[in-house]
């Protein structure tokens, strides 16, 4: 039996997940923290970015111009080119890597692609509406295949704000703005990307929760060589605690991001992102940064966002020296056992 006032730090000893009725959204057993949500020019936010942890910004106006974007609109300015179309047959998108698909022998692709002009995808949507053995999940770059309208929306995206962060935190290179459009209740599982990220929400409301890097060994992510790098192998809903057992320890925050509103995800920090679903369809736009130039002088010890960094690659060293995906645990094991324990 715990002793009074112990409850509360400790991890979770029944995991039960709690379906909310009205919002259609499940709840999980683990802690999760608020992210503030702050106007940028708040000091508090400044403070939050420079130290790399998540924030909701308001006022930003950064994507402005998209946000009176809608599927007509799109249709008729977006251009002819084909697009990046995921199918699910769940509401989770659990995203993989084609280039690390034959690192596994037998793996099965937890999703389809398709490439699709916009008017194709508007018109599949129509269809899936009603659907529940099916979900789409349009998620492909902004390109300057675009049509003249559309550029005109991005170019008065506020660069100037963006340039000054950029600047500010000492980011690397913008790399990629990705558009996302997809079905009330669509899933990005938990898993954490390799940049920083203005994540912009432009229509409908998204739910978010993120876990520190400190995070890293509770939620267990798929070999880097595995199609599913980066993911976690655990399932929220029905976590394997033998096979994960330290995913009863995961602490994280959330927050709803609306239209208009940005959430920081600073780099290698994990995030489970979820359409309402009982909203309708969600519209997100993402600025993906590199990180800025190793600084010459490293301070020890590492943090948690370096020890992923360097997690990686080892794996990835290991990997190519071995040539066999299956011999890198055994080395590891190797390594490790009755030797550094
Ligand atoms: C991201 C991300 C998924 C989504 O922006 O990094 O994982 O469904 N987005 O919005
Ligand atoms: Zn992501």
């Amino acid at each position: 039996m715990a002793e009074k006032g112990e409850e509360s730090s400790k991890p979770v000893e029944k995991y039960e997940v709690v379906f909310d009725e009205a919002t259609g959204l499940k709840h999980y057993p683990f802690p999760l923290e608020q992210v503030p949500r702050l106007h940028w020019d708040d000091p508090t936010a400044d403070h939050l970015m420079t130290h790399e942890m998540p924030v909701v910004l308001t006022g930003t106006e950064l994507v402005e111009p998209a946000l009176r974007w809608t599927l007509p609109y799109l249709e008729d300015n977006i251009g002819s080119s084909k697009h990046t179309v995921y199918i699910s047959k769940t509401k989770k998108f659990l995203y993989f890597d084609d280039k690390k698909v034959n690192n596994v022998p037998d793996f099965r692709e937890p999703m389809k692609k398709r490439e699709w002009t916009f008017s194709k995808f508007v018109d599949e949507l129509k269809g899936h509406i009603d659907r529940t053995d099916e979900y789409l999940y349009y998620q492909d770059t902004l390109t300057d295949t675009v049509g003249t309208s559309i550029k005109h929306d991005f170019v008065h995206f506020n660069w100037r704000w963006l340039n000054d962060r950029k600047k500010r935190y000492n980011w690397g290179q913008l790399t990629t703005n990705l558009l996302l459009i997809g079905q009330p209740g669509n899933i990005s599982p938990c898993h954490y990307d390799e940049q920083h990220n203005y994540f912009c929400q432009v229509m409908g409301e998204k739910r978010c929760m993120l876990f520190s890097p400190s995070n890293f060994d509770k939620l267990y992510p798929f070999p880097v060589a595995h199609p599913c790098d980066r993911q976690t192998q655990v399932d929220f809903n029905n976590p394997d605690f033998e096979k994960f057992p330290n995913f009863r320890d995961v602490k994280g925050y959330e927050c709803m991001v609306k239209p208009g509103e940005v959430l920081y995800i600073p780099m290698y920090w994990w995030h489970w992102i979820e359409g309402l679903p009982k909203g309708g369809i969600t519209i997100s736009i993402t600025f993906w940064y590199r990180s800025g130039p190793v600084p010459n002088k490293i301070q020890y010890p590492l943090n948690d966002q370096q020890k992923t960094a360097i997690t990686r690659n080892i794996e990835k060293m290991l990997h190519e020296a071995l040539q066999d995906p299956a011999e890198v645990a055994p080395l590891l094991r190797m390594i490790v056992e009755g030797r550094y324990i």
